[in-house]
């Protein structure tokens, strides 16, 4: 797939790419999608979140494929993405009502149920685990696969393991290159972060993963929603709670967060001496930030939490891109009056927690 030459650097073959119109998909597109995956290929597809890399939920060959194309762990659980409630019952051994609220208030939608596991699906998808994550996406590209398909399709997001999710077919190239057998070029996903995930097989509803579902919208549902911003764990503790490793969603450089904005500057000022450095900050729309100083490529993000998400791994991806050995990120709300932060505020604190073996920040 890869090879190093003279100078080091690796080469990715490029897979095939259809680009298509995302709001009409061209049905041919579709179909060549279809039979690849029915010949157990993986393709990459986009969502309003981020980009899928798809294997058929039934096919366990190819769901294999999926894990060792993302370097991810066996134990680590794949979404099942299906047409809608139908589909997802189909796979799950009880469906409790409050999936079916859930469902009817939230499907097609960036939301996934996690229920107990039916007998059908293969253990792989779930991580070998007793349940399996369910949801239902609203992109038209991914409506029209499921749809011509007529069956369910386990997908992750399509980068490698603890990677920065994709948001555009481009990120999903550079990252898996040829161990992806397709990709379907939808555009930039809309929301930008990945979908809410909520266990419904307890008495109360449990927040696993806040996303691009605001939990606001959830609460008028379900009032009663367990929804603590999830810290992160150490790893061991991580392991219990499938899929939720304290290092993911981080970006090749090391990444910093910094309390306040003149916090951010000042630690960005002080590590541009050792190469370029990124810093990310946000603030109102058409709102001046003071410039950064030389060495430090600033990001300015808008001040509302559905607008950073939907620029926010586009913004990592870039300045990754450009060779940054830091990121420097203003903090972003935490407490409960920032709760629409919170899927933002969590994705933050994973990208920088530091792997073993990396040296301490100054
Ligand atoms: O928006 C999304 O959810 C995207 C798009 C492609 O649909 N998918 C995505 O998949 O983010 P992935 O595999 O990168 O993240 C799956 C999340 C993880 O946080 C994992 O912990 C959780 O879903 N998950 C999956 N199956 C689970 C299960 N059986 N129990 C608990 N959590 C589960
Ligand atoms: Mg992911």
């Amino acid at each position: 797939m890869a090879s190093a030459n003279d100078a080091g650097y690796v080469a990715q073959r490029m897979p095939r790419v259809l680009v298509l119109d995302p709001a009409r998909p061209d049905p041919a597109g579709i179909d060549e999608a279809v039979r690849a995956l029915r010949e157990g290929k993986i393709v990459a597809f986009p969502t309003e979140t981020v980009y899928g890399l798809g294997a058929r939920a039934s096919d366990a060959r190819a769901i294999d494929r999926v894990f060792l194309a993302k370097g991810r762990p066996a134990y680590h659980p794949l979404i099942a993405h299906v047409q809608g409630e139908r589909e997802a019952r189909a796979m799950a051994a009880s469906w409790p009502p409050m999936a079916s609220l859930l469902a009817g208030a939230f499907w097609p939608g960036p939301l996934t149920v996690v229920v107990d596991r039916a007998s059908n699906v293969p253990a792989a998808l779930a991580g070998g685990g007793p349940s399996v994550a369910i949801r239902a996406p609203a992109h038209p590209v991914a409506m029209a696969l499921l749809r011509a398909l007529g069956e369910a399709v386990a997908a992750p997001s399509a980068n490698r393991y603890q990677g920065l999710s994709p948001t555009t077919a481009a990120h999903v190239t550079k990252e898996l290159g040829d161990a992806v057998d397709l990709v379907l070029d939808g555009g930039p996903c809309d929301a930008g972060i990945e979908s809410t995930v909520v266990d419904v097989r307890g008495p109360a509803a449990r927040v696993l993963r806040p996303g691009a579902l605001a939990l606001a919208e959830l609460r008028r549902i379900l009032p009663q929603l367990d929804a603590g911003l999830p810290g992160v764990a150490a790893q061991d503790e991580a392991r219990a709670s499938p899929g939720m490793d304290a290092r993911h969603y981080a970006p090749r450089a090391r990444l910093q967060i910094a309390e306040t904005r003149e916090a951010a500057y000042a630690a960005a000022g002080a590590w541009q001496v050792r190469g370029p450095v990124g810093l990310v900050v946000y603030g109102a729309a058409g709102g001046a930030a003071p410039d950064a100083p030389p060495g430090v490529l600033l990001r300015v993000l808008p001040d509302d939490p559905a607008s950073y998400a939907r620029r926010f791994y586009d913004t990592l991806h870039a300045l990754d891109d450009a060779g940054v050995s830091c990121i420097v990120v203003q903090g972003v709300p935490t407490g409960p009056t920032g709760e629409a932060w919170w899927a933002i505020a969590d994705r933050l604190r994973r990208a920088a927690f530091q792997t073993e073996g990396r040296p301490p920040l100054p």
